[in-house]
């Protein structure tokens, strides 16, 4: 099938990057490395976010090379030759000239001829980018490369003078999202509403949290999303507690809630669902009480998700309707709302924030403060809405009957001129239907 990023607009960032460089600048992004799982076992190859962005090129052992104004091509790519023998064992390779037909690069050389081709490119570039610190091998690669300029300046060569992380101009770019980038979050966002509608049709007590983890890799691979975004979460009674609870190999009871986070990745970008629903099928009154604090949390979050507002007007909209609930329930006591978030009383309860940048990575890159300030919000900017209320098993300052619920709901929402579309309206969220759903 055909990727829903077209190749022009691969080229199109790499012209915005320059446009941000300067004049005289080169930038040099390595591919991402394989990564042994065991002995001769890898892990399944994922392209870097930043190489991927810029190239959509996803073969490991590539290095793209970014060089304003040079004069036969500006976007070069480094990668592995094309050799039917190898390909015959580890399928196949694009090659230079594939690199260049099928990637739209300009030009393209075999990654075995780094060494003697980049430093005469890196020659006379007064700033070089690059994803400085994120790897020391890297770091040492372009090191070795000024290296070999360095040792040429008696003979008139010139090395550059600045080294500059890649990262402060590339992840600005990819913080607004374009048409093509939505429609994909928009697909992998739909599978992964499926997912979530199927694991609560098939929630039962005698199940296991590694069953509707199961239903959730079926449909998330049915549609060709061969990954997840990240380990899914599949938190049966007090194991919604536990933020990052991966174990997933408990027994599903009747009486508990149980709490699902997890989203699939379709062509390198992310969804990221989280919904809470009953093993039963049915509510509990208290369950219900929390759980319609945590819905009207999100519903007030989703509301403050507007380019009129800060990055952190959601988290405070979310945080004002917790609170508020805690109070009301009695969780929180001799406190005033007001007091109980000034003094951060609700930590206990509600201990991360209301959401993230979702992109390719599911806590996507971009700034959330400049200058200090909380970053006002503009259309195309993606981000997670996912308050929750989680009440410690062990919590003995709280009324037994709400101990070891754990509630979060999360969707994905892109923010528009008016306000933000939720990607993730597929699964439902609301007691009533979540109720019939599980029902039918
Ligand atoms: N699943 C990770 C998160 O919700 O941030
Ligand atoms: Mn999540
Ligand atoms: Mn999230």
């Amino acid at each position: 099938m055909a990727a829903m990023i077209p190749v022009k607009e691969f080229a199109a960032r790499r012209r915005r990057l320059m446009d941000m460089m300067v004049r005289d600048g080169i930038a040099i992004l390595p591919a991402a490395p394989e990564r042994v799982r065991n002995r001769d076992v890898l892990h399944p190859f994922r392209q870097d976010s930043d190489f991927h962005y810029l190239s959509g090129f996803d073969e490991p052992d590539a290095v793209l090379v970014i060089i304003p104004g040079r004069e036969h091509g500006e976007s070069v790519l480094f990668c592995k030759e094309k050799d039917p023998a190898r390909e015959l064992w580890d399928g196949f390779l694009a090659g230079p000239e594939g690199a260049i037909e099928q990637f739209g690069v300009d030009d393209a050389f075999p990654i075995a001829d780094i060494d003697d081709i980049l430093p005469g490119m890196i020659e006379g570039r007064s700033r070089v980018y690059y994803p400085l610190g994120r790897d020391q091998s890297f770091d040492q690669r372009v090191m070795d490369w000024v290296k070999i300029i360095r040792s040429k300046v008696r003979s008139g060569s010139n090395p550059p003078g600045e080294f500059v992380a890649l990262e402060h101009l590339l992840h600005d770019l990819r913080l607004i999202k374009s048409a093509a980038e939505v429609r994909v979050m928009a697909k992998a966002a739909e599978i992964s509403c499926e997912a979530h509608v199927r694991a609560m049709k098939r929630a039962r007590h005698g199940g296991y949290e590694y069953n509707l983890e199961a239903e959730l890799i079926h449909t998330f691979m049915s549609h060709g999303a061969r990954s997840t975004a990240y380990p899914s979460i599949v938190g049966g009674g007090a194991n919604a507690c536990i933020l990052h609870y991966i174990e997933n190999d408990a027994p599903l009871k009747e009486g508990d809630l149980v709490l699902i986070d997890a989203g699939c990745e379709y062509e390198c970008y992310a969804s990221d669902i989280t919904r809470t629903f009953p093993v039963s099928g049915r509510f509990s009154a208290e369950q219900k009480a929390l759980y319609e604090v945590v819905l009207a949390a999100q519903y007030a979050a989703i509301d403050a998700v507007h380019p009129d507002n800060h990055w952190n007007r959601p988290h405070e909209a979310a945080l004002e309707v917790l609170v508020q609930g805690l109070v009301e329930l009695g969780i929180l006591q001799d406190i005033t709302v007001d007091q109980a978030i000034e003094e951060e009383a609700y930590r206990p309860y509600f201990m991360h924030r209301t959401g993230h940048w979702l992109g390719m990575d599911v806590h996507d890159v971009g700034d959330y403060k400049i200058g200090g300030a909380w970053r006002q919000l503009e259309p195309g900017m993606a981000l997670t809405v996912e308050p929750g209320l989680y009440i410690a098993p062990d919590n003995t300052a709280v009324d037994e009957k709400w101990r070891g619920i754990g509630i979060r709901i999360e969707d994905d929402v892109v923010v528009t001129k008016d306000g933000c579309r939720v990607l993730t309206n597929g699964v439902p969220k609301e007691i009533d239907d979540i109720e019939a759903l599980m029902a039918g």
